[in-house]
């Protein structure tokens, strides 16, 4: 585990570009893992804006994001679908075909699993594996529990995070109350991760997940053990650390 301090969001953000961009230069043909939520949208911003220098090419690159609401369209403004649209997707040339998102609304959201699972797969798996951290220590929508669930699978969002993507919605009852995620197995096995770490809020998780117990009471302290694990956290997030 590599640690990289910044001093705010801004930082982080530009530092996390930094590094997709140079995978997507080295590899242009790369399978990037996004996430969505508050944390990556700088990083996103700035890729975009390097593309439109002209700096940047995903034509070549596909993607698979962490995660999905169940029951929400791609078309509903709070899917992650619509998410990695409107931050990334439609502002560069990446072809729409190869970006993959796990299905909220497939009948069979097992199938669906296990598809997404096959797809990994095939892809020849994962490059750069992009992840924000919960404030409970959830990646993905992995949430502690006491097991590692390796594939991807069907979850119960526990309160704390329907409480917390609630500000999202209308109200809480708006928060859909499950997800389909990529497993920790499908985190783990990406040949390189990039978490980000910016607020607080995320301080106890982050210290927890960098210097306490590898344990899935604390999802993202699997990525200890993790052989290419880089962290970019603001001074907020690293405050219990330094
Ligand atoms: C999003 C995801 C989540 C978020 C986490 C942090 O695809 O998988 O694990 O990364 O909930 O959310 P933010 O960035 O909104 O604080």
């Amino acid at each position: 585990m590599v640690i990289y301090a910044v001093k705010n969001y801004d930082e982080m953000s530009r530092k996390a570009a930094n590094m997709i961009s140079a995978q997507l230069i080295l590899k242009p043909e790369s399978v990037l893992g996004l996430a969505t939520g508050s944390t990556p949208v700088g990083a996103y911003k700035q890729l975009v804006e390097w593309y439109e220098k002209g700096d940047l090419d995903f034509s070549r690159a596909s993607s698979v994001n962490l995660d999905e609401y169940k029951g929400l369209s791609g078309e509903h403004d709070q899917s992650y679908r619509y998410f990695m649209n409107s931050n990334l997707f439609d502002h560069v040339n990446i072809d729409r075909n190869r970006t993959n998102v796990p299905d909220g609304l497939a009948e069979d959201a097992e199938a669906e699993c296990r598809r997404y699972n096959q797809l990994i797969r095939d892809l020849g798996g994962i490059d750069l594996q992009l992840l924000g951290i919960g404030g409970n220590g959830h990646i993905g929508f992995n949430e502690p529990c006491d097991v590692f669930e390796k594939g991807t699978h069907v979850v119960k969002l526990t309160e704390e995070t329907k409480e917390s993507n609630s500000r999202f919605f209308a109200s809480i009852e708006e928060v859909p109350t499950q997800a389909l995620t990529m497993g920790v197995g499908n985190i783990m096995s990406a040949r390189k991760i990039l978490l980000l770490a910016s607020g607080e809020a995320k301080a106890q998780a982050l210290y927890d997940s960098c210097f306490g117990p590898v344990i899935p009471a604390v999802p993202a302290s699997v990525l200890q053990l993790h052989q290419d694990t880089v962290i970019i956290a603001d001074e907020a997030a690293l405050s219990l650390i330094r």
